[in-house]
């Protein structure tokens, strides 16, 4: 059976500079990626590790000077990879919807909330006049923005993060899409508005059969809200697997190292907080070998020298490490 999104062998480059002085920065290698329908995929990993990029390949938004160099992307089994750009409209907003980590950044801050929620649905759904109205009051009624007729008249900058972030979501879930994407959605939250907001997402994942691709760099959050989740490192994935396995057996040093910065931090450890050691390598650095090897306590001459492929080592459960690879 095939998912709802597949994403095979994905490779993007970003071309920096012209003529003879450009430069290839290698920023995703060879993702597999799949979400089913009705599931949440997490993607987690470090700063800088392309977590976002994979999303945006996948939307067709890549920024200047990006393009994709190897593999394909499917959604709903049609081929979208290098989609032309009328047609991938056609696919943003409706099937397929993000939110983004501020949303102040993708709120219009000239136009009432109203306008914005009025225009998605005009435009994807041929809604006018009253049933519009209608619509988008109980959008934001389902988000639980309290006096939702009166918020509909307001501009963004009325509205504080966590309200705003409540308003993206309506606007995501405005056409039903079968895919929405949320980009570090509570990052820029307090604590409280946070534990909100994602219990939001989990009442909605429960009430429309939406798959998601969720994008954090907190563990904490992929136990909550996904079902399966993807460890990013250096544009590569290290690991893949479901949730319950991520945090019973995680294979990867690298998963190790996220999950022990996280339980020190939980179990308080008067302050001492574990830190994989080294940093996240540059894109344009040159890596010979497995990406993490600098960093990682086990590393082997072997390491140094080759990547290791992402290999099933049980069923559902994929590592990209020389430890868990036997023969060959
Ligand atoms: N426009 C760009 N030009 C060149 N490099 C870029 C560009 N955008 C992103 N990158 C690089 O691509 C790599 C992956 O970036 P990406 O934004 O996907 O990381 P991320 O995992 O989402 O990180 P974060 O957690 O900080 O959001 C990074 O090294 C980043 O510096
Ligand atoms: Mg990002």
């Amino acid at each position: 059976m095939s998912g709802l999104v597949e994403i095979k062998d994905l490779s993007v480059d970003i071309i920096k500079g012209r003529g003879a002085k450009a430069k290839v920065l290698s920023i995703l290698r060879h993702i597999d990626l799949s979400v089913e329908k009705g599931r949440v995929l997490g993607l987690v990993g470090e700063s800088g590790c392309g977590k976002t990029m994979s999303v945006l390949a996948l939307l067709g938004l890549l920024p200047e000077g990006g393009r994709i160099s190897s593999g394909q992307i499917f959604f709903q089994d049609r081929d979208i990879t290098n989609l032309p750009r009328r047609e991938m409209e056609g696919i943003r907003g409706k099937h397929i919807t993000m939110i983004f980590q501020e949303p102040m950044t993708s709120l219009n801050p000239l136009l009432s909330i109203g306008e914005q929620m009025r225009e998605i649905l005009l435009q994807h759904e041929g809604l006018s006049g009253k049933t519009n109205r209608d619509k988008c009051i109980s959008l934001l009624q389902a988000v639980n923005i309290p006096e939702p007729e009166k918020i509909y008249d307001y501009f963004p900058f009325k509205l504080s993060g966590g309200m705003r972030q409540r308003v993206m979501i309506a606007m995501a879930l405005a056409c039903e899409p079968e895919l929405i994407i949320a980009d570090e959605p509570t990052t820029a939250l307090d604590v409280t508005t946070q534990a909100q907001i994602l219990d939001l997402f989990d009442d909605i994942r429960r009430r429309i059969n939406s798959s998601f691709i969720f994008v954090t760099h907190d563990l904490g959050v992929i136990s909550e809200i996904a079902d399966r989740t993807a460890v990013l490192y250096a544009g590569y994935v290290m690991e893949e697997c479901s949730v319950a396995e991520l945090f019973e057996k995680s294979l990867h040093p690298y998963t190790d190292g996220l999950m022990r910065s996280r339980v020190g931090r939980k179990a308080g450890n008067r302050g001492q907080l574990y830190s994989i050691p080294g940093t996240v390598p540059l894109p344009g650095t040159l890596i010979q070998g497995c990406p993490f090897a600098p960093r990682c306590e086990f590393r082997t001459e072997r390491c140094d020298k080759e990547v290791p492929p992402l290999i099933e080592t049980e069923k559902d459960h994929k590592v990209r490490c020389w430890r868990y690879h036997h023969g060959g």
